[in-house]
């Protein structure tokens, strides 16, 4: 989900605002244009969306990827230019995001978003079978990154590697395990450092109830600290008070967005 300027100049604001255009992009063949407004909610297939969170896979993307503006970044495939526009955000005003996608249509469609939203001046869109041909050899030992979202990355992975810098970073992004692991295969060849990350968004619900037991919680128990027994001065053994507990348990919000 990306937040829009709709004053057409490239934005820094950190958050997404009340009143802002968002681009929601569900899969490639999905997007959807959202005017955010407090307290209301999207909702599709992956559940129900509160405007008011921001999704988290592009974030991490763009912490393991250690962009700083001024970085050089290669892509592929750019579909809706959601994630682009991300990178595009991290490297301005001084670096640079070269993305290839291999459908003219889609690759014009990104050029005419970039100009409207404003990050054109930091992002090239070439169109190019990536899997079959690799990144341009003009980029060999230039990139400060790469991140790719393709079916097979497998065949793009030694020419991506190629283009990496020393001490640059590989990103690729797959929504099914034997991608994952084919990847992983062709990525050992040529890399080191290879981690495997899924991203999930868990929120929980904690508050404090004063009672023994957690009434309508099932199995749930109550995070109490363990306590020695107390005895009284006529020798019983002190009985539990009803007592202040913190409760916690998933909330009913939780995503799984991949
Ligand atoms: C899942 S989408 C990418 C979504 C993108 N990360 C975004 O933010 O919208 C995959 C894209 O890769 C492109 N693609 C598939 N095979 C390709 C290839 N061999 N070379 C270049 N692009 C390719 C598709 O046209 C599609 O637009």
């Amino acid at each position: 989900m990306l937040a829009m300027d709709t004053t057409k100049k490239l934005s820094f604001t950190k958050f997404i605002a009340n009143g802002d255009l968002v681009i929601v992009h569900e899969r490639h063949d999905a997007t959807k244009a959202v005017n955010v407004t407090d307290g209301s909610v999207l909702q599709n297939r992956f559940g129900v969306l509160k405007h008011s969170e921001w999704i988290k896979d592009i974030s991490f993307v763009i912490m393991c990827l250690e962009l700083v503006p001024g970085c050089l970044v290669l892509e592929s495939g750019t579909g809706s230019g959601s994630l682009t526009t991300s990178l595009a955000r991290a490297v301005a005003p001084t670096g640079h995001v070269h993305t290839f996608d291999f459908h003219e249509q889609r690759a014009a469609s990104a050029r005419e978003d970039f100009e409207r939203t404003g990050v054109n001046s930091v992002v090239t869109v070439g169109v190019r079978d990536l899997q079959g041909l690799g990144f341009p050899d003009e980029f060999v030992g230039q990139a400060d990154a790469v991140f790719l979202d393709l079916r097979q990355p497998w065949f793009a992975i030694p020419s991506a590697a190629s283009t990496l810098k020393p001490d640059a970073t590989l990103c690729s992004f797959s929504p099914c395990i034997e991608q994952v692991q084919r990847s992983c295969e062709t990525l050992t060849e040529k890399l080191t450092d290879i981690r495997t990350f899924e991203v999930l968004l868990r929120t929980h619900e904690v508050r404090e109830v004063k009672t023994n037991t957690v009434p309508g919680h099932g199995n749930i128990s109550p995070m109490r600290l363990p306590r020695k027994r107390r005895q009284t001065t006529d020798g019983d053994i002190e009985q539990d008070e009803p007592s202040a507990v913190i409760l916690t348990k998933p909330s009913g919000d939780n995503l799984n967005l991949n």
